[in-house]
């Protein structure tokens, strides 16, 4: 059965970390790859979109302790977990959907994410990385960690095994249910640059998880 997004999240909140670090591979390696690619100067500002229990920002405030973080992410209790890991640094979390909570705008030195956006389609994407764009400072980047297809094959699949799913479940809502369907990188690289990023790389990958930076 689909589960709602943000119930899966905090029904699997117990031992969410140690599944995520002993389940994917390259875990062990990529958050904190992720958070080396971070802007290491001085309370820099870095918006985080499905946060989750702050997995990479652990690494993240090891490297840079006077970063201000903000974390965005729908399970209240992800986010629960996160605000008692860190209760000395300067970190504001919000419950809610990042397509809905307005980002401001040249505000912040780099967006992250890591393992949240393989849920939605490129034209979600699109409409999301141009908030993140406009939220960037000039100069400013957005590191994307996360799951992808493998083939065009693999990523339509995935999309029809979710229309499937939900019409024999008889679901007929635009809310969020979990279930992935990755983009390919080359789909991924694309949306990056149809929301108005000039420069768009791959920066690293572990088996189906890849790292890539956007520069505004
Ligand atoms: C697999 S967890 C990743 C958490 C953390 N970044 C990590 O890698 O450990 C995915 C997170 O994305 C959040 N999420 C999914 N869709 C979201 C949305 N539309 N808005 C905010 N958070 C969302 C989920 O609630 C969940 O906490």
């Amino acid at each position: 059965m689909l589960e709602k997004m943000n119930e899966f999240f905090n029904r699997r909140v117990i031992g969410y970390e140690e599944h995520q670090l002993t389940t994917i591979d390259g875990a062990q390696e990529f958050y904190r790859y992720t958070a080396s690619c971070l802007p290491v100067q001085d309370h820099a500002q870095v918006l985080d979109l499905g946060c989750g229990t702050g997995l990479e920002l652990g690494f993240y405030f090891e490297s840079n302790p006077t970063a201000q973080v903000t974390g965005i992410d729908l399970a209240e209790d992800m986010l629960e977990v996160l605000k008692q890991k860190f209760p000395e640094k300067s970190l504001t979390a919000i419950c809610g959907s990042y397509f809905d909570i307005p980002f401001g705008e040249k505000c912040y030195d780099a967006v992250v994410s890591v393992e949240s956006l393989h849920h939605f389609t490129k034209e979600e994407k699109i409409f999301l990385y141009q908030k993140a764009y406009q939220a960037l400072k000039p100069g400013g980047y957005m590191i994307l960690t996360d799951y992808f297809a493998q083939t065009e094959e693999q990523e339509y699949f995935y999309r029809q095994g979710l229309a499937r799913l939900k019409s024999e479940q008889g679901i007929s809502d635009n809310e969020f249910y979990h279930y992935d369907t990755p983009l390919t990188k080359a789909h991924e690289i694309e949306a990056f640059r149809e929301s108005g990023f000039p420069a768009v790389e791959l920066l690293a990958e572990w088996s189906a998880t890849a790292v890539i930076k956007a520069v505004k």
